[in-house]
């Protein structure tokens, strides 16, 4: 078994019958997504579910997971996702994918937001391994970017998959993968991209995740927030 899946299925661990569970996106929640699947398939867990992305809904969808649609809900007892960085101070960097906007109203939606990584995500500031990327409207993106170099940024829209074009998200934005210098701490950087007009949303969960876990060579450990 290796890290990714050692965590997630220490998180089923936090699943109780009745709950509503929001599922994340990225290879360390679909091991999650499996393991729930597996204890309602087999062991009669009630549970119904939301998930952050499509691609997470139609895994939950095949292993027989009830699901309910975002729109349908107002709050979640548990969500569970990865990260891409995750800071001493459990601030995370989310969003490497397409699915940011749901990510971060599930995480901000649950009663209980548990993270789950390896070790390799672990990092001393937002920023270290990553860009920071951030939604915009597609109208928006020039403005934005103005807005986002003013402050020091540095980075542009990301190509699709191809390079003929740019990404899409699932929410329709456009994504500016933006460098910051690391001098500028997380949660300054949270507030002044909050308040910046033409952005939908950004990867810094600050103050969001209540547990995160992490494996490291077989070995769980758990940082409370
Ligand atoms: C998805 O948009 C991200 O926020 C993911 O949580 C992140 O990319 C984690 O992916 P892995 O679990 O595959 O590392």
């Amino acid at each position: 078994m290796n890290d990714k899946q050692l965590v997630a299925l220490q998180a089923a661990k936090y699943v109780k019958n009745g709950m509503l569970v929001g599922l994340g996106t990225g290879s360390t929640a679909n091991y999650f997504i499996d393991e729930l699947a597996r204890l309602h398939n087999e062991a009669g867990l009630d549970i119904t579910t939301v998930a952050s992305s499509t691609i997470s809904a139609q895994r939950a969808q095949s292993l027989n997971l009830p699901i309910v649609a975002l729109e349908h809900i107002s709050h979640i007892d548990l969500y569970v996702d990865g990260a891409d960085e995750i800071t001493p101070d459990k601030t995370l960097l989310k969003g490497r994918g397409s699915d940011l906007v749901k990510e971060k109203l599930l995480a901000k939606a649950a009663k209980q937001f548990i993270t789950v990584a390896d070790s390799s995500k672990l990092v001393s500031y937002i920023g270290q391994n990553f860009v920071i990327p951030i939604e915009v409207i597609p109208f928006a993106w020039q403005l934005a970017k103005k807005n986002l170099q003013d402050i020091g940024g540095i980075g542009d829209l990301r190509p699709n998959a191809a390079k003929d074009g740019f990404w899409i998200t699932s929410h329709g934005s456009y994504v500016l993968d933006m460098k910051f210098d690391k001098s500028i701490d997380a949660a300054t950087l949270n507030a002044l991209i909050n308040n910046m007009p033409g952005v939908v949303e950004h990867g810094i969960f600050l103050g969001l995740t209540d547990l995160v876990l992490i494996a490291d060579n077989g070995v769980v450990s758990e940082y409370q927030n």
